[in-house]
């Protein structure tokens, strides 16, 4: 098994794999501080590993109404600032402003500009003033928040009359190669909890504003070999931050068992890691 070679307990497949999380349903989504800190660490090698982040970010720029002029827009979440500068270059007659709760990614996003102000703030709770924004940009940042009904009311308070909410975010079935691969080895779950898309579409609908679009798209990327993927993971900041994981390291026989239990997926591609992302387009009512 080339890929047990020289593991070690800073290994970034040694460390991921040792996240041992409570069984699914059993908690909520990881504390803010380690979201942060786990973003903030990532924010430099973030951008080499993000090609889904841009597809999807891309797709959903795609999405937005051809008629909207934004005299403000914001990205929430902007993570290393990606779409700030798209956003920017789209709307150059607005102002841009760009919200992360880590500050690593602020750090690294703002001497690329794109934004007039890069702020620290938190989608459930944002630092604006309410009826201040007519674009609200969040592309996979959301699926981090565990009250998305208070995202949606922070984005109904914020927007003007007739402003837009356009996010994407990740829902159940996304890493699900990986989590039955967990549960083949141990029964566990050990892959970040996502809500339903029928979650999605019931709080969009009671959230007040309109829904333009609601749609799941399935993306799958291929790995060569699992420490690929769990690097990957770790080097975008998205590796199992949930509550109930030990501290513990895991043992190269259960390693080597997930390592067996996830062959079993191989294509011809290589080992696919599928994405169930959401795309979200609503309207505060004028
Ligand atoms: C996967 S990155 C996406 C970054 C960027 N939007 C992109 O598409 O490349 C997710 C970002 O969301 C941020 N984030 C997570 N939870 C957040 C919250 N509650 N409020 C604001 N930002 C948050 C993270 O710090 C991280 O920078």
């Amino acid at each position: 098994m080339s890929e047990l070679r020289g593991v070690s307990g800073t290994d970034p497949l040694y460390q991921s794999l040792a996240a041992h999380d409570a069984p699914y349903g059993d908690a909520a989504l990881p504390d803010k501080r380690q979201v942060a800190a786990s973003f903030s660490r990532a924010a430099e090698s973030y951008d080499a590993v993000a090609e889904l982040q841009r597809n999807v970010g891309t797709q959903l720029l795609a999405r937005l109404p051809t008629s909207l002029r934004p005299r403000r827009w914001l990205d929430l979440g902007c993570g290393t600032g990606y779409f700030t500068r798209a956003l920017a270059e789209r709307y150059a007659q607005g102002e841009g402003l760009a919200v992360d709760i880590a500050e690593g990614m602020l750090r690294h996003a703002r001497p690329q500009g794109g934004a007039a102000h890069f702020i620290a703030g938190d989608a459930e709770a944002l630092p604006l003033q309410s009826d201040s924004v007519d674009l609200l940009f969040s592309s996979l940042a959301l699926q981090w928040c565990a009250d998305f009904p208070r995202v949606l009311s922070e984005a109904q308070r914020v927007l003007r009359p007739g402003g837009v909410l356009a996010f994407s975010s990740l829902c159940v079935g996304t890493l699900q190669e990986l989590r039955d691969s967990w549960l083949a080895v141990d029964g566990f779950v050990h892959v970040n909890r996502f809500r339903r898309f029928e979650d999605y579409q019931q709080l969009c609908a009671a959230s007040g504003l309109q829904p333009l679009t609601l749609q799941r798209q399935a993306e799958v990327l291929h790995f060569p070999d699992l420490r690929s993927l769990t690097t990957s993971l770790k080097d975008l900041g998205a590796h199992n931050l949930n509550p109930g994981r030990p501290g513990g390291l895991t043992g190269r026989s259960r390693i080597r068992a997930l390592i067996e239990a996830y062959e079993r997926f191989r294509q011809p591609q290589g080992l696919p890691a599928t994405y169930q992302v959401v795309y979200g387009v609503l309207q505060k009512p004028s």
